[in-house]
């Protein structure tokens, strides 16, 4: 299969030298890359700025911003594209206005106006209208299965891989991870503690077989 997959943080630039970001490691997104790459399938990684050498064999897009990942993806995931994984921590907001200039400090107190940036994932069927198996990511604090199944139905997804990230031993920037899958047909099981590399072993299977 050709796969595509959104993988680390974006960077929302406010002005030359600052930026809004979040913790995301992008060890989730490289581990599905690479056990994915070696079942032998064709990878495309748009991912944003980590400290993670790109998997050999995988091509790898590097972006910062959202726009410069939802553009990644729009121009890519018509190309014969048979699932797409969307890993990334995205930014749901960015600053309205970017500075051209550093800004200085000189109130006491700034706001920053914020706008929403397009929904990368919930682009995918109705923007770009991929056909291909689609998988989501939620990261949740509370009512987790609530809102992981809301999700995956509007998105359009046929998984959606949660986690609990009230819970400081997993996820965010972890080596391991322990996850709950929805499929859209109704079933959902429990992935148990594991290293995140045998986590995307495990996952890619479960998408193989979709
Ligand atoms: N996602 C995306 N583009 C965005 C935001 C999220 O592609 N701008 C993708 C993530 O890669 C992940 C899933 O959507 O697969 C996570 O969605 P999330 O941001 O948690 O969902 P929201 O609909 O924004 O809901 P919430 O209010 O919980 O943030």
């Amino acid at each position: 299969m050709r796969i595509l997959i959104t993988a680390g943080p974006t960077r929302e630039a406010i002005d030359p030298v600052r930026y809004i970001s979040n913790q995301s490691s992008g060890k989730m997104g490289y581990a599905l890359a690479e056990a994915a790459e070696k079942a032998g399938h064709e990878v495309i990684l748009v991912s944003g700025p980590v400290n993670l050498a790109p998997p050999a064999g995988v091509e790898t897009i590097a972006v910062e911003s959202s726009h410069e990942m939802f553009e990644a993806v729009r121009d890519r995931i018509g190309d014969s594209v048979d699932a797409a994984i969307f890993c990334a921590a995205v930014a749901d907001y960015r600053p309205k206005n970017i500075a051209a200039e550093k800004i200085k400090k000189n109130s006491d107190s700034m706001t920053l106006e914020m706008e929403k940036t397009e929904d990368i994932l919930g682009s995918a069927r109705s923007v770009f209208g991929f056909k291909g198996t689609l998988v989501g990511f939620a990261a949740e604090t509370h009512d987790l299965e609530k809102h992981a199944v809301e999700k995956m139905q509007r998105k359009g997804c046929d998984l959606l891989v949660a986690n609990d990230v009230s819970r400081k031993d997993i996820g965010f920037d972890r080596d391991e991870n322990e996850v709950r899958l929805f499929f859209a047909d109704g079933r959902d099981e429990r992935i148990p503690m594991q290293s995140k590399a045998d986590l995307g072993v495990a996952l890619i299977q479960k998408i193989t077989e979709l």
